[in-house]
């Protein structure tokens, strides 16, 4: 535990987070599995949380490999960090589908062609419908911008300041039918503060959200392959 906690504040330190959060459950554990990971990741923003995986990836700290970036809105800046990084991405624009569920199945589809193991929605604003949530059940998480089950939905930070809560923070969690629900994986809190606006507690929000994402990715990454051993 002391290990841990040493790296933990290390880690924070680093950041430059220091006294600014907490994560839930915490551990830096770097799991043993091989090989890699297959990861698909779903964005549809600036794409910060997508380059924060891409780093840990590069910095060893998560043993994954991103197969996709796949983006429902061709102006989402994701882009610009898949081909920065050098990673394949696919627009599917959700505009030129006809309904949610083709455009699921063409999703599901480019996941399936490329045997990605791992859903990661980073930043993805589109609800997905009940045949890819089930196709990837325990396999398809989200980071939500809130302590969850507190303040779901569209704009959760101003949500929470209108709330005037003293805490907020963010949530990856499994992808189930009901919005911005499904078992938690990890959580980080987040103080507000009396002079914080929209933007200062977005970028704290979000300089947590880079630690977990990671983590949780980990975490689940690990528990699948356990349960695919398990099932040998
Ligand atoms: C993140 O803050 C993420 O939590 C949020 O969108 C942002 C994407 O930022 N997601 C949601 O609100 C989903 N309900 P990014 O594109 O820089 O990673």
């Amino acid at each position: 535990m002391l290990e841990y906690q040493e790296e933990y504040e290390e880690n924070i330190l680093f950041s430059g987070l220091k006294e600014q959060g907490l994560i839930s459950p915490f551990s830096v554990e770097r799991y043993s599995y091989e090989p890699k990971i297959r990861l698909g990741i779903l964005a549809s923003g600036n794409g910060s949380n997508f380059e924060h995986i891409i780093k840990s990836i590069k910095n060893k700290k998560l043993n994954a490999e991103i197969t996709i970036l796949i983006v429902n809105n061709p102006n989402c800046l994701a882009i610009r960090k898949a081909i920065e990084y050098d990673i394949p991405y696919e627009i599917i624009n959700h505009r030129e589908c006809n309904s949610r569920q083709e455009h699921d199945k063409l999703v599901m589809k480019k996941l399936d062609d490329l045997s990605v193991e791992l859903v990661v929605m980073a930043g993805w604003m589109r609800i997905v419908g009940e045949e890819l949530i089930n196709k990837y059940e325990n396999r398809l998480i989200n980071i939500h911008p809130s302590l969850l089950p507190s303040f779901k939905g569209v704009d959760a930070i101003k949500q929470a300041m209108d709330n005037k809560v003293t805490i907020t923070g963010c949530t990856v969690h499994y992808v189930q039918k009901e919005v911005d629900s499904g078992s938690i994986i990890i959580q980080a809190a987040v103080p507000v503060k009396d002079r914080d606006s929209k933007e200062t507690l977005t970028k704290r929000v979000q300089d947590m959200e880079h630690i977990i994402l990671p983590l949780a990715i980990g975490k689940v990454a690990n528990k699948l392959r356990n349960r695919f051993m398990d099932n040998k």
